[in-house]
């Protein structure tokens, strides 16, 4: 059983992507997190999948990851000296599926070396045929494909679009942040319909170090509405159990109730 969140979508490797620009914004950002509740973190660089076919290439992208690692590996060890508990760190990539079939056999390329791994589609478009093409390939490659932020695509008219993802396999993450209207009001209510049907396995903030992570103000809302349970589900027990290389627990749908639309709109203002 974990304590304190574990968050296993961010972007706190310094250097390597548009995240964390340097060890100094990688120590803000722990530091952010840890004052959020996160506890257990695994971050997670884009990456596109197409270099895991073109061997001299993936190795030119991982060294760079290596080096960045290295570096937050110190920003933790530092951070970890100057508090009682330290902030357990691991590593993993965001999966840019660009081609459909990407092989993952290298550790460095899934969620802590464990089966899952965290993938996004192009552009920010689910593809329009075929959806189901790439996460049933990486599931009978033996890995679990987790769809990042599925409430963000430009494209998707409402969650019954998942259900061809759902259906060859996919898990869901939502980011904290879109719950609080961070990315425009149609992804928040993706995220509210996603919460509502009980979709997502998972919460996580996709912090790029700058300004706050959503994680803390995310999990405040949803346990001041009374779904304390929910919280602990999708910020702590499911990330902690797929850190474990456990499959998640089913998340119970957010339910409607008398006042649900009132708790939803004082979301909103957050
Ligand atoms: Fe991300």
């Amino acid at each position: 059983m974990t304590s304190g969140y574990t968050d296993f979508h961010n972007h706190l490797i310094p250097g390597v992507d548009d995240g964390a620009r340097d060890a100094e914004f990688s120590a803000g950002a722990l530091a952010a997190m840890r004052r959020d509740g996160v506890s257990q973190l695994i971050a997670t660089p884009h990456f596109d999948g197409s270099l895991t076919r073109d061997p001299e290439r993936l190795s030119a992208r991982l060294a760079e990851l290596d080096a960045g690692w290295t570096i937050l590996r110190g920003v933790v060890d530092a951070d970890a000296a100057q508090h009682t508990s330290a902030i357990r760190a691991e590593r993993g990539v965001e999966l840019m599926l660009d081609i459909p079939d990407p092989v993952l056999d290298d550790d460095r390329l899934r969620l802590a070396g464990t089966r899952f791994v965290l993938v996004e589609f192009p552009g920010l478009q689910l593809p329009p045929l075929n959806a189901g093409m790439a996460i049933g390939f990486i599931r009978r490659a033996g890995w679990q494909p987790v769809v990042a932020h599925p409430e963000r695509y430009r494209n998707l008219d409402s969650v019954a679009s998942l259900g061809e993802l759902s259906r060859a396999g996919a898990l869901f993450q939502v980011n904290a942040g879109s719950l609080l209207g961070h990315y425009g009001s149609t992804a928040q209510s993706r995220a509210r319909e996603i919460l509502a049907h009980g979709i997502a396995s998972f919460v996580c903030s996709d912090y790029h170090a700058r300004g706050e992570p959503a994680t803390g103000p995310f999990a405040r809302a949803l346990a001041q509405a009374g779904f304390g349970e929910h919280v602990k589900l999708l910020l702590e027990v499911n990330p902690g159990r797929l850190l474990n290389d456990e499959a998640p627990l089913p998340v119970p749908p957010i339910a409607v109730r008398e006042n649900a639309v009132s708790w939803w709109k004082k979301l909103i203002r957050r």
